[in-house]
């Protein structure tokens, strides 16, 4: 890779691995977000996205590869990669003593801001997290989602050229999230470059240039969202099958519809399978269905979201992936927030 080539990229990595004890956190992750982009790395829980975000911002250092922030180095400049990098981390960092306006002038004085400027940064950043009634109680008395968003503040104090925000809107109530997405929008359209970790698929989705799917500590696809999904067939056919008696036969119905394997959740009744005939496809699974005296619910064709790209990828298996007690990467449904 030529030097220009690394420049250029305001985010880049090259085959990142990490270990703690027996496991592999990374196993090799490569990642490149061009200057002025949103790239989304999405995976479920202990995919490795907080190990690469925290080896991008210099808080660990890799066991092999190589990562340049803006042009900077991560070993050789970690000091340069700093000065050019917003972090807000999974777990919001704020100080509790400290009222909202005091943690972001703070913030700001740290980056060597004169404290007119400072004074002026945080009050805009108050406004456009709606933080304003709250500004000056202690932040130790904000709520999740409060602290949260002031975390993310403080991220964007210095208008770094570079920002990174792991799982920004995990715990963020649905106004919390699209003020968030706003905020993302703004950055970049300033020319930001945004790296965010997500489990949302439809934030990647909404947000993302271009997207990084990692499981298990490896790159499993990449792509915009649209190349992401064309990957895993046409629209898909759903529907519920209220009736346990009768769903073998209709999946062995809907297996022999197409080349595309039925997904099956039976928890809920809900089965959905890939098709290339949209509503001829619908029409026919529907006369056969009803042939076979097979009850249905609910029946709807749309394109794949990013959820159906994950299944496909990941072999489709939601309770393997799940951490115990965590939520799973699939929870997150289009039209939930
Ligand atoms: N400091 C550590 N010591 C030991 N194991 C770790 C450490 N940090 C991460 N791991 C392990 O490395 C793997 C990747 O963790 P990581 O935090 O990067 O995942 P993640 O994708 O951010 O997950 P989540 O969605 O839950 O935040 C996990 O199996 C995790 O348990
Ligand atoms: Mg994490």
């Amino acid at each position: 890779m030529t030097r220009q080539h690394e420049a250029q990229a305001a985010i880049r990595a090259v085959g990142l691995t990490k270990r703690f004890g027996t496991r592999q956190a990374l196993a090799g992750v490569d990642l490149e977000a061009p200057a002025g982009t949103v790239l989304g790395v999405l995976g479920p829980n202990g995919a490795g996205k907080t190990t690469t975000v925290r080896i991008l911002s210099t808080l660990l250092r890799p066991d092999a590869g190589r990562a340049w922030v803006a042009g900077r180095n991560v070993a050789s400049d970690p000091h340069g990669v700093r000065e050019r990098l917003g972090l807000s981390g999974q777990y919001a960092a704020v100080d509790e003593k400290l009222t909202g306006r005091e943690n972001l002038y703070l913030v700001a004085r740290l980056y060597g801001m004169p404290r007119r400027a400072a004074r002026r940064r945080a009050a805009e950043l108050l406004a456009d997290f709606r933080l304003q009634e709250a500004a000056d109680r202690p932040s130790g008395t904000f709520s999740g989602g409060m602290r949260r968003r002031l975390d993310l503040a403080g991220a964007l104090v210095a208008k770094p050229p570079v920002v990174v925000l792991d799982e920004p809107t995990t715990g963020l109530d649905p106004r919390g999230r699209t003020d968030t997405w706003g905020a993302v929008r703004e950055l970049v359209a300033a020319g930001t470059t945004v790296l965010l970790t997500t489990q949302y698929l439809e934030e990647a989705d909404q947000l993302a240039d271009s997207i990084a799917v990692i499981d298990r500590g490896r790159v499993i696809a990449r792509g915009s969202a649209g190349a992401l999904k064309a990957r895993v067939g046409g629209e898909r056919l759903a529907l519920t099958l209220p009736d346990p008696g009768s769903r073998a036969r209709a999946l062995g119905i809907l297996a022999g519809l197409g080349p595309h394997t039925p997904d099956f959740d039976p928890r809920t009744g809900r089965c959905t399978v890939a098709t290339d005939d949209g509503v001829r496809a619908l029409e026919h699974a529907l006369a056969l269905l009803r042939l076979a005296d097979v009850a249905v619910e609910e029946v709807s064709l749309a394109p794949p979201t990013l959820d159906d790209v994950f299944l496909a990828l990941t072999g489709g298996d939601r309770a393997r992936r799940a951490e115990p007690g965590r939520r799973g990467p699939v929870s997150h449904r289009r039209g939930a927030a």
